[in-house]
């Protein structure tokens, strides 16, 4: 028997799904739960914090987008080459993007610049509120929508032309729902530039420098409660990546590597950011067409 727990939350119903086999499992994991509440408050949290990826980039300048956009930049400035492959930005003036799971105001900054017509989806409030206070501050208009990555039912069917995911995969169990949602909301021949974790690295433990980083949470563990405050974290396979595309009805069409590990600094200090950008393959990009 399927076990299905309703939790009252304040104003929210958390579904706990234990259990619960085949289709119906299916249509209640795309319902907001208790790993999609957990993990926006803890990015809640981090933009009360004010931690790196909750800051809108207000400093960008259109013609080095335009130049990046075309390859021409021979030295790319930070904080850009996190926005990857650099020709997923090519003639994205006019178009409709999503930008998915992307709220603080940094991707949806760059398309907006372009003259992209921008929606932005994420879970966290604040963190669209760094969309909203770049389109302010650059003069372009954007959407904002409240939603779960895996729940886009507030976006009407094949209405972008680009759907570029920001880091966050790893925030959902499954990469299906995700994928069969951006599916729907594309037009044909549209984009997706897919996120990926690297699976094998992922739970990689950066606090401790021996020499090396150690690989300690065993590759058949899928979940991990990475801050010790209730979010969760997911490892996704590669056969789940590159399958679950295939099966969603995408033509794969490029796939990049997170460009960190060439920002190659001896000096950098173990445990710091860039060092463990330098040793550990963090995250890659898989862009895909919708088929039809
Ligand atoms: C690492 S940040 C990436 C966004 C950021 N713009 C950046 O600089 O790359 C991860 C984002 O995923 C969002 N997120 C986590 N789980 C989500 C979910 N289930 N649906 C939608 N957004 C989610 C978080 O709120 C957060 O804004």
């Amino acid at each position: 028997m399927p076990t299905i727990f309703w939790i009252m939350l304040g104003n929210h119903k958390t579904l706990t799904i234990d259990n619960v086999d085949g289709n119906l499992k299916g249509f209640l994991m795309n319902k907001p739960d208790q790993i999609a509440d957990a993990n926006a408050q803890w990015w809640e949290k981090m933009v009360a914090e004010n931690c790196g990826f909750t800051q809108p980039w207000l400093d960008l300048e259109r013609e080095v987008l335009e130049q990046y956009a075309k390859g021409q930049l021979e030295n790319v400035p930070k904080p850009l080459d996190e926005i990857y492959p650099p020709e997923i930005l090519a003639d994205v003036a006019g178009k409709d993007v999503l930008c998915l799971a992307s709220g603080g105001g940094q991707q949806s900054a760059v398309f907006g610049l372009l003259g992209a017509n921008v929606t932005v989806v994420d879970i966290t409030a604040g963190q669209l509120a760094g969309d909203r206070q770049a389109a302010e501050h650059y003069g372009y208009p954007v959407r904002t929508v409240q939603a779960d990555m895996r729940d886009l039912s507030a976006l009407e069917d094949a209405c972008f032309d680009l759907v570029f995911q920001a880091p966050s995969m790893a925030y959902v169990p499954d990469v299906g729902p995700v994928y069969a949602e951006v599916g729907r909301v594309l037009r044909p021949g549209g984009l997706y530039r897919a996120d990926a974790q690297h699976p094998v690295t992922q739970f990689v433990d950066t606090d401790v420098w021996d020499e090396g980083y150690r690989i300690h949470v065993p590759y058949g563990v899928r979940q991990v409660e990475q801050t010790g405050e209730g979010a969760r974290e997911f490892r996704h396979y590669l056969d789940e990546i590159f399958n679950g595309l295939i099966a969603a009805g995408f033509m794969i069409r490029q796939v990049a590597e997170a460009p960190y590990h060439i920002r190659y600094d001896p000096d950098a200090e173990p445990g710091s950011w860039e060092h463990i950008l330098m040793h550990v393959p963090w995250s890659f990009a898989i862009i895909v067409h919708k088929l039809s």
